[in-house]
């Protein structure tokens, strides 16, 4: 029966052929282990000497590492495995022998690594990594379709830079210039007026230059927007969904998350309220704490974030912080106008700023003036602010940057390992 390693338990004493590579192989006189992956999981296959033909023997003995290969034999129940079942060989069918794969079982640097991250990324940590990945992805969509949001599809190609103008992509639009979506927010808003709540997933740009862990060039972005929905709605759905997320990477990873080692006490602990702290009372704190340089109107840097999770030991939603640190479609607070209706979700353990998100303007002359206080030609921000000539309800929506969730749940220290292929500051290859 021609199966994969991930279906084996349906077929525990029984023979089954599966396409593999090797991934690593230990062997003895009397027995070699062949590590096997077919990228739906890994299984050990053993040979043994005595109980095979030896030309058999011989083959496995001298397989090299990443060749492919169609195996053939009897699955066995094994207690001692994690994954729970071995194999016992009983043929091999080589189709490509690999010679010198560069990614031996020794230790290599980072810059290597990531040279190599198109065969880096079959290596048990990296697929444990993907996996999770996937599983956020996955419970993101069942979360937001069982909650009646819609999908919405955001161009990446635009004419307007939502996250202000400092870190955009230029591109040629044939006569015209354009910019590689920053944010899917403002396409998402219109969205919202004929689908009442819409939610979006797709790559964003940022042409930052900064060189940190938490930093990618292109990342991934969830960025949900509801109508007739307040700010502390908002943060509610935020709660539930972060929760959401935590509990199905707890249920459906184990094996993962055993291999990365993660802390499952601390994604069992993930659990809401969480606690909502303004910015005035997050800046005391911090002072309270020995930050004594950091004054009203200067923005929280990763060792405040951290600061803040730790004390909490919690994610904890920074709210209100002073307008003059955030983009120019967030709505002013109602008893002060130097603050606005925001809130930014710090994750516990380091990981920083998972969420970003906020009330939006909602009324056209304020929203039109802040457009203009921003600098930004009114005349790409037409279609946006029509938004607020016919019929503009209060809405709020927010996003959720996928590779630092993915580095968090998966307890991962840079986000360059939670994306297939990382574009960073100094990185377009491979
Ligand atoms: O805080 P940001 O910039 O917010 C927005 O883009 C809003 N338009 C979202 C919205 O309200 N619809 O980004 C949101 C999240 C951050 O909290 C962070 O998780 C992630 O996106 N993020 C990055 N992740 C990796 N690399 C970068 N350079 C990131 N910049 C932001
Ligand atoms: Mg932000």
């Amino acid at each position: 029966m021609k199966t994969t390693i991930a279906q084996v338990g349906q077929y525990v004493d029984k023979e089954v052929t599966i396409g593999a590579w090797l991934a690593n192989k230990r062997s003895s006189g009397k027995i070699a282990f062949l590590q096997l992956r077919d990228g739906t999981g890994f299984i050990q296959g053993v040979v043994v000497k005595a109980e095979v033909a030896e030309t058999l023997f011989q083959q496995a003995k001298s397989l090299t590492q990443e060749s492919s290969l169609y195996v053939t034999g009897i699955v066995r129940k094994d207690e001692r495995s994690s994954f729970g079942y071995e194999l016992t060989v009983t043929d091999l069918n080589v189709i490509h022998e690999a010679e010198g794969y560069p990614i031996t079982p020794k230790a290599h640097g980072t810059e290597f690594l990531m040279d190599n991250r198109h065969l880096w990324i079959r290596s048990k940590k990296q697929h444990a990594v993907m996996k999770i990945r996937n599983e956020i992805i996955k419970s993101t969509y069942d979360f937001f379709f069982s909650k009646g949001f819609t999908k919405l599809d955001s161009p990446i190609l635009t004419g307007s830079s939502p996250e202000g103008t400092s870190e955009l992509f230029h591109t040629k639009y044939f006569d015209e210039d354009a910019f590689l979506s920053q944010s899917g927010q403002l396409y998402a808003e219109a969205g919202a007026m004929a689908l009442n709540r819409v939610f979006t997933f797709g790559p964003t740009f940022r042409a930052e230059k900064s060189k940190t862990r938490r930093h990618l060039i292109e990342f991934w972005m969830i960025e949900p927007e509801m109508a007739f929905v307040e700010h502390e709605e908002s943060l509610d759905i935020q709660e539930e969904y972060v929760c959401y997320l935590a509990e199905q990477v707890r249920k459906n990873c184990d094996l993962e998350l055993d291999l990365l080692e993660r802390d499952k006490e601390k994604l069992a602990a993930i659990k809401g309220p969480f606690p909502r702290v303004t910015y005035d009372d997050a800046l005391e704190l911090l002072h309270e704490k020995g930050f004594d340089d950091i004054v009203w109107g200067d923005d929280f840097g990763s060792p405040h974030e951290t600061a803040l999770a730790e004390h909490y030991d919690k994610p904890v939603f920074i709210t209100r912080y002073p307008k003059s640190l955030k983009p120019f479609y967030m709505q002013p607070a109602p008893d002060r106008d130097d603050v606005v209706l925001c809130a930014d979700l710090i994750a516990p353990e380091g990981y920083g700023e998972i969420i970003g998100g906020s009330e939006r303007i909602h009324d056209y002359d304020l929203l039109k003036q802040e457009i203009e206080a921003h600098g930004l030609p009114l005349d790409a921000y037409q279609w946006y602010l029509d938004l607020r000539k016919y019929g503009s309800v209060p809405h709020s929506g927010f996003g959720l940057g996928l590779e630092r969730t993915v580095a968090w749940l998966s307890g991962i220290e840079h986000v360059r390992e939670t994306i297939a292929f990382p574009r960073l500051l100094n990185r377009l290859y491979p």
